[in-house]
């Protein structure tokens, strides 16, 4: 994915640099549409359909997901129920070719998940449904008619083809998989951005790693690089543990659970909130309820900024290292989109901090947040971050 990701990324990129600034906030939801339209979910739209008219719809549809929920004429839940239905009418044609391709090759591999898998990784099938050869080791799986397959084909066209359903639901995942991926990449990039533009400090570190990256991998940002980027890393986790970009899961509890002097019986539902988590993280909390601000100084970032943000934390080295942070889940249903995020934001930074640091025009703008729930959402026209070019490179 990474040529696609960077095509994507270089055009928003060419955009900013002409105005010497972002406007964080609108420039991340653009940025997370397109990753999930063009590059992540690969939308295929009939001809008569205007691609940028049909990414308007979908921020009108996510719009709808943190409204009121009100469906009265002219409410944001309204025109979000009446977009979703417009994507769901135009969806339909592409999802029905690639439902029909998926299919052969769902019957080429016997209907095996798991060959199904073996195919995507290129491997060759140790499954049962893949006839022995003559000297008794299994046979490749057969080749599969029609496009390469893929775990996004199976994560959206699996359950049609193994369940019965209906075109419909199956253009209805379209929108859901742009939910699960576009709107949680631009609070991904809006939150990581505003912890970076705030530390000079990490910035500076960053940009020595990338000379590293640079001198060992050559200027062109490859897959092969992004894995050589622990500081990068180490950032990444923090900006999520610090600043969730997801308010965490729900779960259903398969036994009773004790919290404190209460009991939560086993069946019911619980929800686990990411930010609460990484408050209580027993690696970094000491248990006190009485801080000054409500919160402890591992999450204080309005207060405590540069002992809240502190990417070492996650490099080993200093004294109550967190092993974890709830952002994407965990378990079995951890978000599938995880290392795909982590990827996107890894190469937007690298490519923007080789050439920029990057400043807050309003320095105070997170702490203005009038919304922080689910997500911190600016004050209008405060989100402004300024491209400044280092020294000794053009702009
Ligand atoms: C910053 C971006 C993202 C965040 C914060 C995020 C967060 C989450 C969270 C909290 C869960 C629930 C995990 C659990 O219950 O343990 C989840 C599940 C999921 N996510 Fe993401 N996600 C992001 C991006 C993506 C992307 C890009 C995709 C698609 C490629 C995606 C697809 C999914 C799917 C399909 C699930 C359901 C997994 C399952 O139940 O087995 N997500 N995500």
């Amino acid at each position: 994915m990474v040529p696609r990701v960077l095509e994507v990324m270089h055009g928003h990129l060419a955009s900013w640099e002409k105005d010497g600034k972002v406007p964080m906030f609108r420039a991340a939801r653009l940025m997370g549409v397109d990753l999930g339209m063009d590059v992540i979910m690969q939308v295929q739209l009939p001809e008569d359909v205007d691609r940028q008219w049909a990414k308007s719809q979908v921020e009108v549809f996510l719009d709808g997901l943190y409204a009121l929920p009100v469906s009265l004429p002219g409410t944001a839940l309204r025109k979000a129920i009446a977009a979703r239905d417009r994507l769901v009418r135009i969806f339909e044609p592409g999802v029905q070719q690639r439902h029909a391709e998926f299919q052969k090759q769902w019957a080429s591999v016997g209907g095996s998940i798991q060959a199904y898998a073996d195919m995507v990784l290129e491997q060759p099938s140790r499954q049962a449904t893949t006839r022995p050869s003559s000297d008794g080791a299994a046979a490749a799986p057969p080749a599969a008619p029609g496009p390469k397959p893929s775990i996004m084909a199976a994560q959206l066209m699996g359950r049609a083809a193994i369940d019965q359903c209906v075109l419909k639901d199956a253009a209805m995942s379209v929108c859901h998989m742009l939910v699960a991926a576009a709107d949680t990449t631009r609070f991904a990039l809006f939150n990581t951005w505003s912890l970076l533009a705030m530390s000079p400090r990490v910035q500076d570190r960053l940009y020595e790693e990338q000379q590293k990256v640079i001198a060992q991998y050559g200027p062109e940002l490859s897959y092969q690089a992004t894995c050589h980027m622990p500081y990068m890393d180490a950032t990444l986790k923090e900006c999520m543990r610090l600043l969730p970009a997801s308010a965490g899961g729900i779960r259903k509890l398969t036994r009773d659970l004790r919290v404190g002097q209460y009991v939560i019986p086993k069946g019911e539902h619980v929800w686990f909130h990411a930010g609460l988590l990484h408050c209580t993280d027993p690696a970094l909390w000491d248990g006190r309820t009485d801080y000054q601000h409500g919160l402890p100084p591992h999450m204080d970032w309005r207060h405590n900024f540069d002992d809240a943000f502190r990417p070492e934390r996650w490099l080993g080295g200093e004294e109550g290292r967190p092993r974890y942070h709830f952002t994407f889940g965990t378990g079995a249903h951890l978000c599938i989109g995880m290392n795909l995020v982590y990827l996107e934001i890894k190469l937007l930074l690298a490519m923007v901090l080789r050439k920029y640091r990057i400043r807050l025009e309003c320095p105070d703008m997170l702490a203005r947040c009038g919304r922080l729930f689910p997500f911190l959402v600016p004050e209008k026209g405060t989100d402004n971050v300024l491209l400044e070019a280092r020294e000794g490179l053009a702009a």
